[in-house]
């Protein structure tokens, strides 16, 4: 068993950990973790700790996707829930369908009992206040929200502070090979933007025969790219772990236009083999890794690339 996350997955990798080495099931293991992510609210990119959209709105992004069946359920721009990667685990299980968005997403999770919680702290509302109001001025701040947002999302978008995630990745011989993410996007978001956490082949992929990949940063370039099922896809074609990976931080290289970051890859086979690979973000960025024979899950550097 092998299990990947990023650095954010700190408050609930080793839950994650414990419950693996219970023989919990895989998915159902990783998705406990990210519930003690998403209501971490140091961790300033998922749930609780994350950051509103335009309006001051919290909607969070997440998604599970089984790689043995390809089955895969997600939700997006989901107001007042969390946990948002267990809604949509209940999305792929309840549901003929992957995907729901918006009222919809959280019109289900009132059917299955979710309770109804804004997600947004105080220091969150205030953060995001002050910067609009700097930016309104006080005439316009008073005007808010009836003025056009679409000229505010250039001025407010403030790149470094999120377009980050929460991934987890598993890979087992027996249970195969998944991935759960799990986001409220990013800071000052145009309202209904969905990131790629959401976006099965972008954020995330997952086909247990291969491997699995799993995105986080920029998401306006993984759903460009298709990057997650780009590496899968590169590896069923006979691939090495690392040469599937380097053709999509080529493809990503690739863009010259639209808005352009960094992104992070974390990346899996089915032979046990594991690849963190950071393409053009700032800093250094860590990951959890936990396998079968380590006492402890360890924090380690991503290979730049
Ligand atoms: N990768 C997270 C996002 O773009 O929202």
């Amino acid at each position: 068993m092998l299990l990947l996350a990023n650095a954010e997955a700190w408050p609930g990798f080793a839950l994650t950990v414990e419950k693996l080495r219970a023989g919990a099931d895989s998915i159902e293991a990783m998705i406990a973790g990210i519930s003690r992510v998403e209501v971490e609210p140091k961790v300033r990119s998922v749930g609780y700790g994350g950051w509103p959209n335009m309006l001051g709105v919290m909607e969070c992004d997440a998604a599970v996707m089984n790689g043995t069946t390809r089955e895969i359920g997600s939700v997006g721009a989901v107001p007042d829930t969390i946990p948002v990667a267990a809604l949509a685990h209940a999305v792929m299980k309840g549901l003929p369908h992957v995907m729901l968005t918006g009222a919809g997403a959280r019109r289900y999770a009132s059917e299955i009992g979710f309770a109804v919680d804004d997600v947004l702290i105080e220091d969150s509302r205030r953060v995001w206040r002050e910067r609009l109001e700097a930016e309104l001025g006080p005439e316009q701040f008073a005007r808010f929200p009836d003025l056009p947002l679409a000229p505010l999302s250039r001025a407010i978008t403030d790149p470094e502070r999120v377009r980050d995630t929460t991934v987890f990745l598993s890979a087992d011989a027996v249970q195969g090979i998944h991935t759960v993410t799990s986001t409220s996007g990013w800071a000052w978001k145009y309202p209904g933007r969905l990131g790629d956490s959401p976006i099965p082949g972008a954020g995330f992929y997952a086909d247990s025969r291969y491997g699995a990949a799993a995105c986080t940063h920029t998401g306006e370039m993984t759903m460009r790219c298709a990057t997650a099922r780009s590496i899968v896809l590169a590896l069923k074609l006979g691939r090495s772990l690392r040469e599937a990976i380097e053709l999509a931080v080529e493809e990503l290289a690739e863009l010259e236009h639209g808005f352009l970051g960094g992104v992070v890859i974390h990346a899996a086979d089915a032979q046990g083999r594991h690849e963190v690979v950071n393409f053009r973000c700032e800093g250094e960025i860590r990951y959890w890794l936990w396998e079968d024979g380590m006492a402890e899950p360890e924090l380690r550097p991503a290979r730049t690339i």
